[in-house]
């Protein structure tokens, strides 16, 4: 009895252990076939990729008291990106930009470990820099623009952000704050900012009348996106607003004087004479669009020659071969110092086309560009189109950076080269520069190969060539002494731009 249950209990015990490992083994099964489905699981290492590259962090302070200026960069091969916005004494307000940012950087790696997924070969970058614009109130207006761009993608995406300080209170402030929360005074500014809109023959080009009609409307959120300055509110859209036409964000100003009447009284302008003046320039030149896309555009390249006054030069040195090499972006202060002992170690003179914004951060680099005989180039500001702008902001966008340029080294800017290569007749009448162009494109944004930069000089350079080339990409820096190297042993001079006109 005794044993017969004993019996039977181990063959009950048999059977569950029979049904365990068939179970378990069911199961071991369904999960190796579901990691093996599962494109996440079965390529643990790719996300890690685009995520685990050095990023570096650097904080300095600004020209503006109170305010720093948090740059974030990474040269990932894949994803490369730089970012840069403000940061103040104030929590409220830095969470706020730093919530935008972190939305806006993993918003970027989502879809760029997406493309990756699909698509093996794309490349990219993220982009994100912005502009402080002061008001005589004490006020704060910074301007973020995020751009982005994929290499299977003719365009890259454009999206502004604006972010506002009264630096003493720590609170933000809006149009509504601005017109003092009167929906009659709401009424009145939209319709001259209609007014601006179709005064403005670039943006009319891409606007519908519907399309104007409804970014006018008179609601607050219409104007959510601005800067008050000493001269004007300027209205900013970008893509999520507009539809795909524009290259760059539509921009509308419309002038304080016009709208003195409108203004909370925290805002009215004082006698404040104290801010730069902008020459006031008028010109109704035809729009007359030339290519937008200095990246896309390989055959445009026609030399201006209005540069530069002659100048005798021994005979024995307009035998020789000449090019220059331009760097386009910067600076930046990796990669352009690595240029930077690139060309000292051929005794090579370049010419370097640098964004006010980034000259504005990195003062140091474009001393030592100075210091070793290069010349320094305009390259806007913000790396506006200047056709979609207006007159005063093609001025502002030049002479600021021009203004900076100079205070940092004391030196004169002769050379400025239009973001895009674009330009119009407002633009060239409106530009106080000769502008230079380029005959080499070496699309080294585009392809990140180092090697590829020299196959393209090979192909395309000839005497007088002038060689455009962008020192914010590692693979540019790094590809560098190969193109010197052959353009050497061809028996060419390495100069700046100017020096390539005077020898004409
Ligand atoms: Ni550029």
């Amino acid at each position: 009895m005794n044993r017969e249950r004993h019996k039977a209990r181990s063959v009950w015990i048999d059977i569950s252990f029979s049904i365990s490992i068939v179970l378990l083994t069911l199961s071991a099964i369904y999960l190796i076939f579901e990691m093996e489905n599962d494109p996440i699981a079965s390529q643990p290492d790719e996300k890690e990729m685009i995520t685990a590259s050095p990023i570096e962090t650097e904080q300095i302070d600004s020209n503006y008291p109170g305010i720093k200026i948090i740059t974030k960069t990474s040269n990932d091969q894949n994803a490369p990106f730089a970012i840069q916005y403000p940061q103040s004494i104030h929590n409220k307000f830095n969470k706020e930009v730093k919530d935008y940012i972190d939305e806006a950087q993993s918003r970027y790696m989502e879809l760029m470990f997406e493309k990756k997924r699909v698509q093996t070969e794309t490349t990219s970058e993220l982009n994100i820099s912005y502009e402080t614009m002061p008001h005589a109130s004490g006020n704060y207006s910074f301007v973020l623009v995020n751009s982005s761009s994929f290499s299977d993608a003719a365009i890259g995406k454009i999206e502004i952000r604006s972010f506002h300080l009264n630096p003493e209170t720590g609170e933000s402030f809006s149009i509504r704050d601005i017109l003092d929360g009167d929906l009659n005074r709401l009424q009145t500014f939209s319709s001259l900012v209609r007014g601006a809109i179709l005064q403005d023959k670039s943006l009319q080009a891409h606007l519908s009348h519907n399309e104007v009609e409804r970014f006018t409307e008179p609601r607050w959120m219409n104007y959510r996106n601005f800067a008050i300055t000493d001269e004007a509110i300027i209205i900013y859209y970008d893509e999520n607003t507009i539809a795909d036409s524009f290259v760059g964000p539509p921009i509308v100003s419309v002038p304080i004087h016009t709208i003195q009447d409108l203004l909370a009284a925290e805002f009215k302008p004082e006698a404040a004479e104290d801010v730069i003046a902008i020459p006031d320039q008028q010109s109704d030149g035809i729009i007359n669009e030339v290519n937008h896309d200095e990246q896309n555009n390989e055959t445009e390249g026609s030399l201006d020659t209005s540069l530069g006054k002659k100048s005798e030069l021994p005979t024995s040195e307009t035998t020789r071969k000449k090019v220059a090499l331009t760097f386009d972006d910067g600076p930046d202060p990796k990669v352009t110092r690595q240029i930077l002992k690139t060309l000292q170690k051929h005794e090579a003179k370049a010419t370097f086309f640098m964004l006010g914004s980034r000259v504005e951060y990195y003062p140091d680099i474009v001393n030592e560009l100075k210091e070793a005989g290069h010349e320094l180039g305009n390259h806007t500001w913000t790396h506006a189109d200047l056709t979609k702008l207006g007159p005063d902001r093609i001025t502002k966008e030049i002479n600021k950076t021009s203004a900076i340029i100079e205070e940092v080294t004391g030196q004169k800017v002769e050379a400025f080269r239009p973001p895009y290569g674009a330009v119009n007749d407002k633009v060239e009448s409106t530009i106080g520069l000769p502008f230079v162009l380029w005959d080499v494109d070496t699309l080294d944004w585009k392809y990140r190969d180092p090697a590829r930069i020299l196959r393209v000089v090979k192909e395309k350079v000839k005497d007088g060539s002038i060689i455009l080339m962008h020192d914010i990409h590692q693979s540019t820096a790094d590809g560098l002494d190969d193109v010197l190297t052959y353009l050497k042993n061809e028996g060419y001079d390495f100069v700046t731009v100017r020096e390539l006109e005077v020898a004409r």
